[in-house]
């Protein structure tokens, strides 16, 4: 599939997703929502793919959140299916079968934050900055933010950035545990290919039951995901990658999963 305002490089078993509206500060209109949720649908499938990242096209920002100009225009009913489309691309990326990374390259904010939150973990250069500004609009975080937030940080520290709009430099996002690490600009990249590739040597289904099983469990009470987990777990004794990962060590040499 081709798409308008995103490109899309496979390398090494790697997707690299660039959102590409520069000119807007990679901000994101309807066409680019539809263009994130049909990508990783696609991604998901993929099984040349292992581990994909995203990240904004140019120096300046990951994205800088919903298109604001395009919201200008919208009635409750249209602003409901903006919405409604928002969250479409955000659990594309949230259900992706593959582990999806983060790469902040400097303003993340409003709709980006949400997108960056719905991605499997973040990494962000010296020079981003990342907040929930909706309440300036008067609007609110409305494509997951207040749920995905509050999920990773506590609701106490979430309503305090979501109330005051604070926007956080890359450090302090770091320390509230939103960014796992806070790379140089002219190595965030290269950081975040380094720990796909890491990934990428790993069994691929056990990876994605492993993402699976986090996130399933993560709304449950304790013992209801551990019983999802338990459930899950034999399902690696139906993979070809199970067999040559024992195999592997036993004769001391790497594995070479197939991803079956
Ligand atoms: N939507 C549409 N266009 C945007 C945009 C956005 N979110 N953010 C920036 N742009 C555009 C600007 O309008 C400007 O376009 P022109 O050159 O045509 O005027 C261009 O990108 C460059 O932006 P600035 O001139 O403002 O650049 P700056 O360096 O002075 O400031 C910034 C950068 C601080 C990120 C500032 O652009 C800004 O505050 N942007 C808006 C951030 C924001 O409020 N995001 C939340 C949006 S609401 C939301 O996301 C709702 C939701 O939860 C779903």
């Amino acid at each position: 599939m081709s798409y308008q305002n995103l490109i899309i490089q496979n390398k090494n078993s790697i997707a690299q997703v660039t959102i590409n509206r520069e000119k807007a500060l990679n901000a994101l209109n309807a066409d680019l929502l539809k263009e994130i949720r049909d990508c990783f649908s696609e991604l998901s499938q993929n099984r040349e793919v292992r581990v994909v990242i995203i990240t904004g096209a140019g120096d300046k920002a990951f994205v800088a959140g919903a298109d604001i100009a395009a919201m200008s225009q919208m009635n409750a009913s249209q602003a409901k299916e903006f919405g409604g489309l928002g969250h479409q691309a955000m659990d594309a990326i949230d259900h992706c079968a593959k582990p999806v990374i983060a790469a902040v390259n400097g303003f993340c904010l409003g709709g980006g934050m949400e997108l960056a939150l719905s991605c499997d973990f973040i990494y962000a250069s010296e020079k981003a900055k990342l907040g929930l500004p909706e309440v300036n609009l008067g609007l609110f975080p409305g494509w997951g933010g207040t749920q995905r937030l509050a999920r990773l940080i506590g609701k106490g520290r979430a309503k305090e950035i979501i109330f005051s709009a604070k926007v956080l430099t890359a450090q302090e996002a770091f320390t509230f545990g939103i960014v796992n690490k806070v790379c140089p600009p002219e190595s965030l990249l290269s950081d975040v290919k380094t720990v796909a590739a890491e990934i990428c040597k790993k069994g691929p289904v056990a990876v994605s039951l492993a993402k699976q099983s986090i996130n399933k469990g993560f709304d449950l009470e304790l013992a209801e995901g551990l019983r999802q987990e338990r459930e899950a777990f034999p399902r690696c004794f139906e993979t070809e990658d199970l067999k040559e990962g024992l195999k592997a060590f036993l004769e001391k040499r790497p594995a070479k999963f197939e991803g079956r």
